[in-house]
Formats: C-alpha cells, sequence, structure tokens
C-alpha cells in the first residue's frame, strides 16, 4: 500500500518508535527491503537520492520500480517512495515522477532565508498534491575526498521557524555524520537534541546518517523524539560484504556461479537480514 509519510511517522512520534528510511539502489535492493518490511510488518519509507536515481534510469523508473514492486509483491504494509536530499530542482521532478513524499535539503543554499522561503513553497506544494514533505535546518557531516568533517549541530531557533511552515518531518543535525564514523567522532548531542525537540513540540525528527551509531545512542535519540532514521552505508556495507565472501570462497567458479542471480542472492538476503534487525533495533517491528 503506497502512501506518504506523514501519519505512519506521526504514529511513529507518538508511540516512542523510529522508522527506517533505507535508501535503495537497484531492483534487488528494493525487493529485499519490501521483503524485510512485509516480513517484519513494519512500516517502510524506502528512498532514494536524484544520483541514485540517476544510476537507476531516473526518478521516473525509480518511483515505477518500487510502485510495481509493491503491487507485484503484495506489500500490505504501507510503503512511502520518498525523495533523499533533494534539490529544490528535484523536488519538482519527483512530484512529476510520482513519489509519494519529498526532502528539500535546503541546507546547502546561500542564505537561511533561501531555504526558509523554498521550503516554505515546497511545504504549499507538496501538501496540495497529497505528499509528505522533510525539511533540513545545519548541515549534516561526512566524508568528502578522505576529509570527514564533524558532525554540525542545528540552531534551535532555525528548527523553529523552519516547523512553523508546516513540514511533516524535519532533519536537524546533533553531530550526526553520513558514511562510516571515524574512531574519534564525539557521538550524538542529546543537549542539542533535547533543545531543538523543546522548539518543535510533537514534529517527528530524522537523524541522517543512521549507520553505525552505537545502538544505546539509537536508542536514547528515539526516546528524545526521533522518528526517522536514515540508513543507506550499513546496507551497502552488508551487501558487499556478502559478495566478497562469495567471491572469496571461489563460488563464482562453481557450477554456474557466474549467473548474476547466482552472485546477487547472498547480497540481497544479506539486505533482508540487516533491515529485519535495523527494524527490530527502531522498535517499528509489528507496527504497520
Ligand atoms: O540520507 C541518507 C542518509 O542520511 C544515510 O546515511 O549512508 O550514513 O547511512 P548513511
Ligand atoms: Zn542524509
Amino acid at each position: 500500500m503506497l502512501v506518504n509519510a506523514a501519519e505512519m511517522l506521526k504514529k511513529a512520534e507518538a508511540g516512542h518508535y523510529a522508522l527506517g528510511a533505507f535508501n535503495t539502489n537497484n531492483l534487488e535492493w528494493t525487493l529485499a527491503i519490501l521483503q524485510a518490511a512485509e516480513e517484519a510488518q513494519s512500516p517502510l519509507i524506502i528512498q532514494c537520492s536524484a544520483g541514485a536515481a540517476k544510476w537507476m534510469g531516473g526518478l521516473k523508473v525509480c518511483a515505477d520500480m518500487v510502485k510495481a514492486c509493491v503491487e507485484s509483491q503484495d506489500i500490505s504494509v504501507p510503503v512511502a517512495i520518498h525523495l533523499d536530499h533533494g534539490t529544490y530542482e528535484d523536488c519538482f521532478k519527483a512530484i512529476d515522477a510520482g513519489f509519494t513524499s519529498i526532502m528539500y535539503d535546503g541546507s546547502h543554499e546561500e542564505t537561511f532565508q533561501i531555504n526558509l522561503d523554498r521550503t516554505k513553497e515546497l511545504v504549499e506544494i507538496a501538501h496540495s498534491k497529497g505528499l509528505s514533505i522533510e525539511a533540513e535546518v545545519g548541515g549534516i557531516g561526512g566524508t568528502e575526498d578522505g576529509v570527514t568533517s564533524n558532525g554540525e549541530l542545528a540552531d534551535p531557533a532555525e528548527c523553529k521557524q523552519i516547523a512553523e511552515l508546516g513540514v511533516d518531518f524535519l532533519a536537524c543535525g546533533i553531530g550526526n555524520i553520513h558514511g562510516v564514523y571515524p574512531d574519534d567522532w564525539a557521538g550524538l548531542s542529546f543537549d542539542r537534541l533535547a533543545e531543538i525537540k523543546a522548539e518543535v513540540g510533537d514534529l517527528p525528527l530524522v537523524l541522517h546518517g543512521g549507520s553505525g551509531i552505537p545502538e544505546d545512542q539509537i536508542k536514547k535519540a528515539i526516546s528524545m523524539g526521533v522518528s526517522k532514521i536514515n540508513v543507506n552505508t550499513d546496507l551497502q556495507i552488508a551487501f558487499t560484504t556478502a559478495l566478497h565472501e562469495y567471491f572469496a570462497e571461489g563460488k563464482d567458479t562453481q557450477g554456474k556461479g557466474y549467473d548474476p542471480r547466482k552472485v546477487l542472492k547472498p547480497g540481497r538476503e544479506a539486505i533482508v537480514a540487516r533491515t529485519r534487525e535495523l527494524m527490530e533495533q527502531f522498535g517499528s517491528v509489528g507496527m504497520a
């Protein structure tokens, strides 16, 4: 069942659990994540950046693929197809392509005022078409060209201003980082999370960079109002590790082990298993 993500996240916020928002990269990925959600009876946000969509042939291919898989696999749990880290222009393209939810990431705009103005405009457009919308305040750190920047801390007053525009859920930096966390990472800032939550009330908060954060920090963040946890790198590592083992054991040279379906099968199974584990950790199992 395809839906936007607003209701499922409101319920998660009220129920003190979180939904994983899992990035898809291809057909196998999509089928694996959907299988995990159905088996766990967990609501699901399946998301895709414009870059990953380009890899798959475009935003429309991605949206149509997810829709076709939901139908063909008889998926009964609610599923939202969400644009991840969209630019202003990407958001319009995703709406036209049939996404049910968008993220406008205005954190890279030249000024906060531009982020504010464009978020306001996109909230109106998304809601008029029945989509949910996520906005972002402050940047999320990460690794670029081998250099890891520290996780940023969003300004609570700016979070309040964006929240008041009527966004359905809000991404804000609390020390989280995209990609693999460095050994000297300082951890999440729960003080900043509490300050932001105090400003935005019951608005569901989004934790980007959800791969590799220690479980106790994940659980504490959920208890303090994080309702959506974005996961990409974690599943990429699960997939690649499984394929590495397949090749390391020489399975590609046994029988018809070179068949791409045989090669990709362990990766697909690893995604199902890891997605299930994360759904358990986030508390969304049985919440569909
Ligand atoms: O928007 C997507 C993410 O925030 C995923 O981050 O690759 O560190 O799991 P990750
Ligand atoms: Zn992100």
